[in-house]
């Protein structure tokens, strides 16, 4: 049922293989159905949710190993063995999220006071063990951007920590689904490392898949389902063509990409998964006195009047009303529970599993389980679709240049780069200790040939990293050349980006001149320079 690209990598050969990866916490597969849209071949998926596993392997049947298994105690080692490889592309994963989630309101919180251990904040490491096992070259992991503050921060800096002592190179990156092309307000984080030995940055715009159109809103996404009344509809019914094509000519032609591009209506045989929940009269009754895209809070704010017995102060939003012309509210797996933020436009009723399933962008032919409760789980915990084409379509396209820079000749002699790590610290020691003024007033030529110096001296950082502040430790990083030449680039450093603090300014500045149009992209993330110090590098333990 997935379309495939054309995109593949060469394997050192001349015949061309698509690149491969492993999903891990895969859910029912929203990651995979992404990742495979982009041209990747999945060699393994893997989760522990029985549910969601049956769900992957009767919808993703072509994929021969999705597996029914608890990841902290199932090794990759044994996963290798069942796979018949250790050659892996790409990991990707999420890990639950609930850990880290700020919306945790019951039995402790992931943040401030009432902080609680929750077992599931240590789960990425099960990812990394994987990680350190197959030593993909590039791996994702998603999560809520609750990540970046539970705990203050402590899980954002140690899979980082931990991911670089694998030899990765890491930064995080947030990625918005509306601007990729989901009808949905949905920020994510992204953790994303590339092996170090490898050449290039892995840049930081995701761009939307060639299907996509950027910023739809939920009337296009779900507009022709037919209507239903609350407890009504079914599991398997017939597409309302009339409604499909009126829909079609009011709102034209996004709403066309999102159906057939998107959504991929016509490959769908039956309009599966569109059956409301029941609600109580009482709740019907409210659900009235909401206007399209309002929720109870604003009502009771403009004087209307709510029949719900629960503290007015408490609990005033306790609903919402969708609005057709507006990217819908994050769809989350607690939408199992009541769906009461969730109710239509302009029907009484909450959103069914396939209105929730559309709206994350899910194709048509992808069916839930009948059970409701099961379904709006694993919708509200899946990564969109689109976002994971467009994540997979980043990844081809730094494995491609990576590719490239190892097949091509590389213009390490080109102005501007260090020739060896000599030259690098004579154009890099003038800039340290310099405050933001002074380094504003360093010529183009000086500052970049600064730049390119870290980039050359530290070619395992990300320059994306660079800002992220947090703990700083004192530890010596050993950088070999470095040691004794200039002991101030070792220490302190900043323990989730891997940035030695004294650089920062200089990565301010850099960041700076991006920003206001003075530094290209190229100078930015200077490939070139990286690649420079790592050959450098390469020919130093060889001579010795
Ligand atoms: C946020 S969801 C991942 C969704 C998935 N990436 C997708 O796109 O559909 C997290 C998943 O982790 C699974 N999980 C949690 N603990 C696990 C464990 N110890 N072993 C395997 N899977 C686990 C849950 O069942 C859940 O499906």
């Amino acid at each position: 049922m997935p379309r495939e690209d054309n995109m593949c990598h060469s394997d050192g050969a001349d015949q061309r293989t698509p690149l491969n990866f492993i999903d891990l916490f895969c859910g029912c597969g929203g990651f995979t159905v992404g990742m495979e849209r982009a041209g990747f071949k999945c060699l393994a998926a893997i989760d522990f949710n029985a549910e969601a596993v049956t769900t992957m392997q009767t919808n993703l049947s072509h994929i021969k190993h999705v597996l029914h298994r608890d990841l902290t105690v199932y090794t990759a080692d044994e996963l290798s063995g069942l796979i018949g490889t250790k050659h892996v592309d790409v990991i990707v994963g999420g890990p639950p999220c609930q850990g880290f989630s700020t919306a945790r309101k019951v039995d402790g919180a992931n943040h401030g006071e009432r902080l609680k251990d929750d077992p599931r904040r240590h789960l990425y490491r099960e990812l990394l063990k994987y990680v350190g096992f197959f030593r993909p070259k590039v791996f994702v992991m998603e999560n809520v951007l609750g990540i970046k503050t539970a705990a203050g921060g402590k899980y954002f800096t140690r899979v980082q920590e931990e991911a670089r002592s694998l030899g990765y190179r890491v930064h995080g990156q947030v990625e918005d689904a509306w601007e990729l092309g989901v009808p949905q307000k949905r920020r994510r984080q992204l953790i994303i490392g590339t092996r170090e030995d490898l050449p290039g940055y892995f840049l930081p715009n995701l761009k939307p898949a060639p299907r996509a159109l950027p910023r739809p809103l939920l009337g296009a996404a779900i507009g022709d389902l037919p209507p239903l009344g609350a407890g009504k509809g079914s599991n398997e019914s017939v597409y309302d063509v009339n409604r499909l094509i009126k829909h079609m000519l009011n709102t034209g032609e996004p709403v066309r990409n999102y159906l057939f591009d998107v959504l991929e209506i016509d490959l769908a045989k039956m309009l599966t998964n569109h059956a409301s929940r029941p609600h109580s009269d009482r709740d019907l009754r409210d659900f009235a006195r909401l206007r399209e895209g309002e929720s109870s809070a604003t009502a009771m704010r403009n004087g209307i009047e709510f029949e719900f017995p629960y503290s007015k102060d408490s609990f005033k939003d306790r609903y919402t009303r969708q609005s057709r012309f507006a990217p819908c509210s994050t769809i989350v797996a607690h939408l199992s529970k009541d769906g009461l933020m969730f109710i239509h436009p302009t029907q009484r009723r909450s959103l069914t599993p396939r209105e929730a399933a559309r709206v994350q962008s899910f194709p048509d032919w992808f069916r839930f389980p009948e059970a409701r409760t099961h379904s709006f789980r694993m919708i509200g915990n899946a990564v969109p679709p689109l976002v994971a084409e467009a994540v997979g379509r980043a990844v081809a396209s730094y494995i491609d240049k990576e590719y490239q820079m190892n097949n091509e000749t590389i213009h390490e002699d080109s102005e501007g780069i260090p020739k060896d790590e000599n030259e690098a610290l004579q154009w890099l020691v003038p800039l340290l200790d310099l405050d933001s003024r002074a380094l504003k007033r360093i010529s183009k030529d000086d500052f970049f040939r600064g730049w390119t110096s870290i980039l050359f001296l530290y070619s395992g950082l990300h320059p994306d990293g660079a800002l992220e502040r947090g703990d700083i430790s004192d530890e010596i990083e050993d950088i070999p050349g470095i040691s004794c030449l200039e002991p101030r680039l070792l220490k302190p450093f900043f323990k989730t980006s891997g940035w030695p603090v004294i650089l920062v300014p200089i990565a301010e500045e850099a960041w700076r001149r991006f920003k206001s149009g003075n530094f290209k992209e190229e100078d930015l993330y200077c490939a070139d320079a990286q690649i420079a110090g790592m050959h450098f590098r390469i020919g130093c333990s060889e001579r010795k």
